[in-house]
């Protein structure tokens, strides 16, 4: 459970009571959206909290429906962050193949993906038809980050298959490690090559809010697509997450939906998100959004970031002094690896049992090939004493368990 400060595990938030107390408006007033005159306030309030958004990555905001206006993004909140990734990669499918949504997908499309990037984006790939041979694998550095070098080669292996390339993937960060890919040189590639630019910064995004940690996101406004979740480092409780255009033109093209029960004459004139997202009823999510940014502030919510990451930063470097233990890189978030030991049956072994006698809840990953313990570190009352009992407890563990005990 996040809130205990030995829960070191997964990406869950620690959230904030503003965002709590509008998930307990939403259970009680259960006013959901899809059409405007389901959900007028819930549809205003996610207007305004993707534009805040928007405005955020360096996109251009969304006019108010009916207001004219040139070139600006879009975007929507969805239940996740897996929703998000695919509705990317359904308008990234609609510009290279318009008539996909008619005539079904071409089968010469292919997608560029870091080996690394969270499942929900090849799992994406597959339901939008293209199969998972259609993943070219990027190749990656020995902690798992894109190497600009290896966009050209990897994008001409495509093509000498006769393939069209879709989309190219970036992880800002990778679920894993936590570590970013260098989005600008690839977003920069991307534009040279006229390619679809998708950053995955489900877990990093929100460090846009931190001058000190905004550097991680560099280039990020280059992507044609984005997605953040606020339910991981906004400290906003399950479930809320965003995807958002650089070009609302591209999105509007991602669903062409009619449902004549709906009236689709509304979407001209009021935000409707129907015709833009998977989902039809869709919870308030916006609200959760809206109390948790009114309430701490974006200084408040980019403080939290950059604190959690320094003390990934701070128990990496502790963990690297004792002996027996190592650290492969430097964290960039609050997610960091680190092994203990040479022997990674045992390592996994000592995890499981700290978990089954529920003194410390962490998870393990593989990086280089070899197995790695994994911190995310969520939560603010998770300190230095609590990382030294926890070096001891993988101490006191694995000795019991080497001694057969
Ligand atoms: C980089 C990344 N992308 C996508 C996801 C999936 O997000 P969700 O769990 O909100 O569906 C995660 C969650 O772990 C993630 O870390």
């Amino acid at each position: 459970m996040a809130r205990h400060p030995r829960y070191i595990a997964h990406q869950v938030s620690v959230p904030d009571y503003s965002g709590a107390l509008a998930a307990i408006v939403n259970g009680v007033v259960n006013n959901p959206m899809a059409v405007y005159e389901m959900g007028p306030s819930a549809a205003t309030l996610e207007f305004a909290v993707v534009n805040w958004m928007l405005e955020k990555v360096g996109f251009v905001p969304q006019p108010l429906p009916g207001d004219a206006a040139g070139r600006h993004g879009g975007g929507v909140l969805t239940h996740g962050g897996s929703l998000a990734n695919l509705t990317s990669l359904l308008a990234a499918r609609a510009r290279v193949a318009p008539d996909a949504w008619e005539s079904g997908t071409p089968h010469d499309l292919a997608v560029l993906v870091p080996r690394g990037s969270h499942y929900s984006v090849a799992r994406a790939v597959s339901i939008l038809g293209l199969g998972s041979r259609a993943i070219y694998p990027l190749e990656v550095d020995r902690h798992g980050v894109v190497d600009p070098a290896a966009l050209a080669p990897a994008l001409a292996r495509l093509h000498d298959d006769g393939r069209r390339c879709m989309a190219v993937v970036a992880n800002a960060c990778a679920t894993a490690t936590g570590l970013h890919d260098p989005l600008r040189p690839i977003g920069e590639f991307c534009a040279e090559h006229e390619l679809w630019f998708h950053a995955d910064a489900c877990h990093g995004a929100t460090a846009l809010l931190s001058d000190a940690e905004r550097h991680h996101l560099d280039g990020i406004e280059l992507a044609d697509s984005i997605v953040w979740d606020a339910h991981k480092m906004m400290q906003v409780p399950v479930l809320c997450a965003a995807v958002l255009f650089r070009d609302g033109r591209d999105f509007g093209r991602a669903f062409q939906q009619q449902a004549s029960y709906l009236a689709m004459e509304q979407t001209r004139d009021t935000y409707t998100t129907m015709p833009r997202a998977v989902e039809c009823t869709k919870a308030s999510l916006g609200l959760k959004v809206f109390l948790t940014v009114a309430w701490r502030g974006e200084r408040g919510l980019g403080d939290y970031v950059a604190g959690r990451y320094a003390a990934a930063r701070r128990f990496a470097e502790r963990i690297a002094q004792r002996p027996g233990f190592s650290v492969p890189y430097a964290p960039q978030s609050n997610i960091l690896c680190f092994r203990y030991g040479d022997d990674d049956a045992l390592m996994e072994a000592i995890r499981e049992h700290l978990l089954r006698s529920r003194r410390f809840h962490i998870t393990s990953a593989e990086l280089g090939g070899r197995r790695h313990l994994r911190l995310t570190v969520m939560n603010a009352r998770t300190d230095e004493v609590t990382i030294d009992a926890l070096l001891d407890a993988l101490e006191e563990t694995g000795a019991a368990l080497r001694a057969g005990a």
